[in-house]
């Protein structure tokens, strides 16, 4: 696996962000290595799918506890939006044929994901760690855990 993986330099310092961005990064490279395997494939976008949209809800929920509000709070949420519809919109143009190539959607998940860290996420963080908290796993996902998933190479 190649590319702009997760390392040090993304940590918030919450160690739930931390690892769901891990995580991220983590199926973001098996839609990389999946992309010849299509039945696979499939599977690896959803998870990928639901993995974002329980680290997007566990940023906002944190967002609502902490009190950030005003511009940072709404652009980082517009980011948080856009990045969910243009990954919807690649799914869908994926299962229905009319994309056949991962690689630049796995370039551009990878460069957003990269850019929304440090432009966003480190801030909020920065702010939330200023007062003494820390991100929780949201519900539903908290009573069903999420696995990232081992799939055969
Ligand atoms: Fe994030
Ligand atoms: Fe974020």
């Amino acid at each position: 696996m190649s590319g702009l993986t997760w390392d040090e330099s993304m940590a918030t310092g919450d160690p739930l962000v931390d690892q769901q961005h891990q995580n991220i990064h983590e199926l973001v490279d098996y839609v990389e290595a999946m992309r010849d395997r299509p039945e696979l494939l499939m599977q690896v976008l959803d998870r990928l799918m639901e993995h974002v949209d329980c680290h997007f809800t566990t940023e906002e929920t944190l967002m609502e506890k902490t009190g950030y509000t005003g511009e940072e709070e709404a652009e980082h949420i517009a980011e948080h939006r856009k990045l969910t519809q243009d990954a919807r919109d690649a799914v869908l143009k994926f299962r229905t044929g009319e994309l056949t190539r991962m690689e630049p959607v796995v370039e551009f998940l990878r460069t957003w994901l990269a850019d929304h860290v440090h432009n966003r996420d480190k801030k909020f963080i920065d702010y939330v760690r200023a007062r003494g908290g820390m991100a929780v796993v949201p519900e539903p996902w908290a009573a069903k855990p999420l696995e990232v998933g081992e799939w055969v190479a």
